[in-house]
């Protein structure tokens, strides 16, 4: 057997390399650049910065080694703990902001429906952050598990999220607006569908027309995953389906 570790370790050895004999950098821009990343972990933003820049290409690969529906960044306010909720995710209790339907169904890579999966559900408070991560907001609030009913279906009520900002205040959001980009996501609302016998799926739902959808920071936006402006009695309702792919990769 090849040895994974060397390929892969020697190959993105040879890539940096590329880049750094390319563009000429300079022993003092070299010195600069480990400055940086020493800056990064004492700042504890490592992690952040790996996702910001490779998390969406290892969705990409999952994706090609899968199918099924498209994947994207979990990021990092998904919570399994969340409970069971019925009709309606945990909001502020003013919560005035527009009201969201998520609704659709689970399906295998036939089209046929996926009972009893579960879907976790999670998204922004109105005022851009995380239940149980953000300003002591709890840990159940705009966030839950559905299960599929018999058709596949599963439907949960809630509000619009919106554009969310990861930490700029550190490293990485510096190195962002130095290469003269911005530390935005646009808003989003995040799911992770699991049956047995499935791979799961972990993917989000973006608003067409919204800010920063073009230029998302994390680079997670697809088309397909983009959702068009559709109303029901006035309501918002993003409707999505959910392919899963079998849990054994096709590679
Ligand atoms: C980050 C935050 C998110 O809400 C998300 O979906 C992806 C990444 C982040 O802070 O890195
Ligand atoms: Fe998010």
């Amino acid at each position: 057997m090849s040895n994974r570790l060397e390929a892969v370790v020697a190959d993105a050895v040879e890539g940096i390399r590329g880049a750094l004999m390319k563009h000429n950098v300079t022993f003092e821009e070299y010195r600069q650049g480990i400055g940086y990343l020493m800056k990064t972990v004492e700042a504890g933003e490592l992690p952040l910065m790996i996702d910001a820049f490779l998390n969406t290409t290892i969705c990409q690969i999952e994706n090609r080694n899968f199918g099924g529906s498209t994947s994207t960044l979990e990021g990092p306010y998904f919570l399994d703990d969340a409970p069971f909720v019925d009709g309606a995710l945990k909001t502020y209790e003013d919560d005035r902001h527009e009201p969201l339907l998520l609704r659709g169904r689970v399906l295998d890579l036939a089209g046929a429906p996926v009972a009893d999966a579960v879907v976790d559900v999670w998204h922004s408070t109105p005022d851009g952050h995380y239940g149980g991560f953000h300003n002591n907001i709890p840990r159940d609030f705009y966030r839950g598990k559905l299960r599929t009913d018999a058709a596949g279906q599963y439907e949960v009520r809630t509000t619009v999220p919106v554009a969310y900002k990861i930490p700029d205040q550190g490293p990485v959001g510096a190195l962002l607006e130095a290469m003269g980009r911005h530390s935005w996501r646009p808003a989003h609302v995040h799911y992770k569908v699991r049956a047995p016998g499935f791979h799961t799926l972990t993917t989000q739902a973006y608003f067409e027309g919204g800010a920063y959808v073009d230029s998302d920071c994390c680079e997670g936006v697809h088309p397909e995953l983009i959702h068009a402006d559709v109303r029901e009695s006035g309501i918002k309702v993003i409707e999505t389906d959910f392919a899963l792919a079998p849990a054994v990769a096709h590679t």
